[in-house]
């Protein structure tokens, strides 16, 4: 069959950077194409030149046999390509409607927009593809992030797409979210839409791709049918080599309570949560999105200070108002969103990865420049982050590397108690695994941490115990030995309270 796209030798350089080197790639009309590859592989790059953002150093791209060279998103747009970017572009002030006809909106005589028009047609584009729930005269900025993501498929509908392209798409999405979401995109495939699908959980790509293509360093490494080909062989063609063991955990003497939580509230998203964690412990917190995981964190570090209940820290009673006392009493809290509450990206990555301590690397109001880029150095060395220097600025940092800097700032501050929340969200295998051996060696040397995270194979991976959320309440404790994937996934479920915690 003739591939809808397909391209040829491309080659696309940043300063400092080859992106791509000589990259070949086909998508067929019908199919999902998972596109594979470590944080800065170039996945995101790719994808900005089929869809024109970028315009590629040299090589050739085709649509349906004809050469093509965009100059510009809109071309792109004009050839039948979509794309839902990592971030997404929708605008939070506008209604659904709006957003989904934003440029081509249908028109009355005399050029006049129509409204009733451009409401009743995107309520048929929604219910084409089978979403009624959503309400397509509310501001998108009203919406969940699953519906915003939804938004934006319809919209890239409402413009005759034969290509779809999926920079990441659940990386922020609940998991029923993430299941209406591939419903969507089996529905897509199913009427001849070519789906180009980037992610970096390989149980995705297992579950929705036909094909899957793999870069490493900008380089082309293969293509294979999704159902010859196994786990371990995609995992040792992104990283190059295969990573035995993904979670890395070493026993430890669990020590003293560190953390201490008393009927703990924010009303209404935690409710009355009692909770030690102990120095060298690893807690895994599990629970759905929404299930009031982040929010607990979030009141534990003062971005939300609690309205009741007690927080002790080795006892004593503290009081944390605001997110600088949490860090003086060393507490420090790896967010989830990386991108607003994590980083400053017009910074180096040095002075981001500096910035939890500046205090101990300053002599008065001087920075010593030279322990912090030591610093930033070995960071970059750990965890493998992909950045030309030092001094590169974190917003030209490919997505999974941006956050692998939030990691090491709070890393470096050398924190008692450490508040992961999705710790290894959006990155690759290979740092995936390095995050954790850290972690492990961390609590071996007495840090008191707990992960919450939504990926079960690593809560069950790292945690010598494990906290079921549901509601804003804890529902359910399980040791390390007695824990599994069915009893966790019940506990995250059921109504029934099974073991609440004293
Ligand atoms: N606008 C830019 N300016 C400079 N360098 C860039 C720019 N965009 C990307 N890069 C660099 O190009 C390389 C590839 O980045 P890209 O964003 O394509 O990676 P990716 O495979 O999408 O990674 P991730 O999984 O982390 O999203 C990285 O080294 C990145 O730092
Ligand atoms: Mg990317």
């Amino acid at each position: 069959m003739e591939p809808l796209l397909r391209l040829e030798h491309v080659d696309k350089s940043f300063p400092g950077v080859r992106a791509l080197v000589d990259v070949k790639f086909d998508v067929r009309p019908g199919e999902v194409h998972a596109l594979l590859g470590e944080n800065g592989a170039g996945k995101s790059t790719l994808i900005k030149i089929i869809s024109g953002v970028y315009k590629a150093d040299a090589g050739k791209v085709f649509v349906e046999g004809q050469r093509v060279e965009f100059d510009n998103p809109r071309e792109a747009q004009a050839s039948g390509i979509a794309t839902i970017y990592q971030e997404l572009l929708l605008y939070p002030e506008l209604s659904v409607a709006e957003n989904i006809y934003m440029g081509h909106a249908p028109r009355k005589r005399f050029g006049l927009i129509d409204w009733p028009g451009m409401r009743r047609q995107a309520i048929e584009i929604l219910s084409s593809l089978d979403i009624h729930d959503i309400d397509v005269t509310r501001n998108v900025g009203t919406l969940t992030v699953g519906n915003r993501q939804r938004v934006e498929i319809a919209k890239a509908l409402s413009q005759n797409a034969r290509l779809l392209i999926m920079d990441e798409p659940t990386a922020a999405l609940t998991e029923a979210d993430v299941q209406r979401l591939f419903s969507l995109v089996r529905l897509l495939r199913e009427r001849g839409v070519a789906i180009i699908y980037i992610s970096h959980r390989l149980d995705e790509v297992f579950m929705l791709a036909d094909r899957v293509t793999v870069l490493r360093d900008g380089q082309y490494v293969g293509t294979r049918g999704v159902e010859e080909t196994r786990e371990d062989d995609l995992i040792s063609m992104m990283v190059g080599r295969t990573i035995d063991d993904l979670f890395p955990k070493l026993d430890t003497t669990v020590g003293d309570i560190v953390l201490e939580l008393r009927n703990l509230s924010r009303r209404p998203l935690t409710n009355n949560v009692n909770l030690t964690l102990r120095a060298g412990e690893i807690v895994g917190l599990a629970g759905l999105v929404g299930s009031g995981r982040s929010e607990l964190a979030q009141t534990v570090f003062g971005f939300t200070p609690a309205d009741s209940g007690e927080i002790l820290l080795d006892g004593g009673q503290v009081q944390i108002r605001h997110p600088g006392h949490a860090m003086n009493l060393g507490i420090a809290y790896v967010p989830e969103d990386r991108g607003t509450q994590g980083l400053i990206r017009q910074m180096t990555v040095r002075e981001n990865v500096s910035l939890a301590i500046l205090k101990t690397l300053a002599k008065g109001s001087i920075v010593n420049r030279h322990a912090e880029r030591a610093l930033a150095q070995r960071s970059i060395a750990q965890l493998n982050i992909r950045a030309y220097s030092t001094e590169q600025i974190v917003n030209k940092l490919s997505g999974g590397n941006q956050q692998k800097v939030v990691v090491s700032k709070w890393l470096a501050s050398k924190p008692r108690v450490l508040i992961m929340d999705e710790p290894t969200r959006g990155i690759d295998v290979g740092a995936k695994a390095e995050i954790h051996r850290l972690m492990s060696e961390l609590a071996q040397q007495g840090m008191a941490i707990l992960m919450i995270s939504s990926e079960l194979p690593e809560v069950l991976g790292m945690s010598d115990r494990i906290l079921v959320m549901r509601q804003g309440q804890l529902v359910a404790e399980f040791d390390r030995d007695e824990a599994t994937q069915e009893n966790v996934a019940t506990a995250m479920m059921s109504e029934a309270v099974t073991e609440v915690q004293a």
